[in-house]
């Protein structure tokens, strides 16, 4: 094998993913609904691949053990089978570093496992293609599957039962549209709980999931012709509706699932107040209590600086469309 580093950014889903596909194997990490999502410039994880006497998994320069480790490990392992090398997979040294801001609870599994697929495969001289390692990626986590592009991208739900049609694929590059996402950092509490559980409990126990998984194709269409048209207040409208039927879903849940907290709520409220004002901004949010905010290039500062100013906020991070993931294999 050889040594290979990758980077690849976050993305952010503005038509959301929520819930696991019937009777797939764990492994295969089948989504129910399709989803449409922005990679994000900046906000990156960074990852090398080596080959070693001994698999050793650090995260931002300290040793990772535990679940955390395994999950990595076992990723290794898929990337090795799927690229059909014969006997065991070698050794791996892997480092990863993520490029987010700090402390903000901002899931790091979307650019996390993009980066190890990409770096795993170019290290086992396995050349699938883009499409095929980012339905890899989507087995060591959903959201990663989106982040093999920059731009505006679009999760497939697919229908094979392999798995092998579940894929994301490039709607727009990072040059189409200059739009902005704020994330805006609350206080944290608790978490709820994790996407996996979460996304089992709404399926099992909520009654809104049927409806919420029915609905989201007409989502997904919806929002993808008011991208190719640049329009913000139609994608908005979208990607405010997908984010409450999400979370109305999860609140659904028994025991519920809430994973926003007073100030998310206060955010979102302000949003909507500076909207009435004239300062278009479209929130959603995801399995944590932080908003994200659609909004157009030349009012991102203003909104910025209106929304650090409600109580509960942290700070609020500007983000614009990030680029493809990049790979580079040294000998
Ligand atoms: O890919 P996961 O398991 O981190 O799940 C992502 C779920 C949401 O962030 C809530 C929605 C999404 O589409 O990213």
């Amino acid at each position: 094998m050889k040594s290979a580093r990758a980077v690849a950014h976050t993305n952010i889903a503005l038509v959301k993913y929520w819930g696991k596909r019937d009777a797939s194997p764990a492994d295969l990490n089948l989504p129910a609904v399709g989803s449409l999502s922005l990679t994000l410039d900046r906000l990156r994880s960074e990852t090398t691949v080596a080959p070693a006497e001994q698999d050793s998994f650090h995260l931002n320069q300290e040793p990772a053990s535990g679940e955390v480790a395994a999950k990595v490990l076992r990723h290794l392992d898929r990337v090795w089978q799927a690229a059909g090398h014969a006997g065991a997979r070698p050794a791996c040294e892997v480092r990863s570093h993520n490029y987010l801001p700090t402390a903000a609870g901002l899931a790091s599994s979307a650019s996390g496992f993009a980066a190890l697929t990409l770096a795993a495969a170019a290290a086992f001289d396995y050349d699938p293609g883009r499409p095929a390692l980012s339905a890899l990626a989507r087995r060591g986590s959903g959201s990663a599957a989106r982040s093999l592009w920059g731009g505006f991208v679009r999760l497939e739900r697919g229908v094979l039962p392999d798995g092998s049609d579940c894929r994301a694929y490039p709607l727009q590059p990072q040059s189409f549209w200059d739009v902005r996402l704020l994330i805006v950092h609350t206080e944290k509490g608790p978490k709820a709980i994790g996407s996996t559980a979460g996304m089992q409990r709404s399926r099992d126990t909520s009654p809104y999931y049927g409806p919420w998984v029915d609905t989201s194709e007409a989502d997904l269409a919806a929002a993808e012709a008011a991208l190719a048209a640049r329009d913000l207040p139609v994608l908005g409208d979208i990607l405010e509706h997908s984010c409450f039927k999400m979370h109305a879903c999860m609140m659904a849940s028994r025991p519920p699932i809430v994973y926003w907290r007073g100030a998310t709520l206060d955010v979102i409220h302000a949003v909507w107040r500076l909207r009435a004002e004239g300062l278009r901004g479209y929130v959603t949010s995801d399995a944590g209590p932080h908003v994200k905010v659609l909004c157009a290039q030349d009012q991102a500062d203003e909104l910025a600086v209106r929304l650090r100013a409600v109580s509960g906020v942290h700070a609020v991070d500007v983000v614009g469309p990030g680029p493809d993931p990049t790979v580079e294999v040294s000998a």
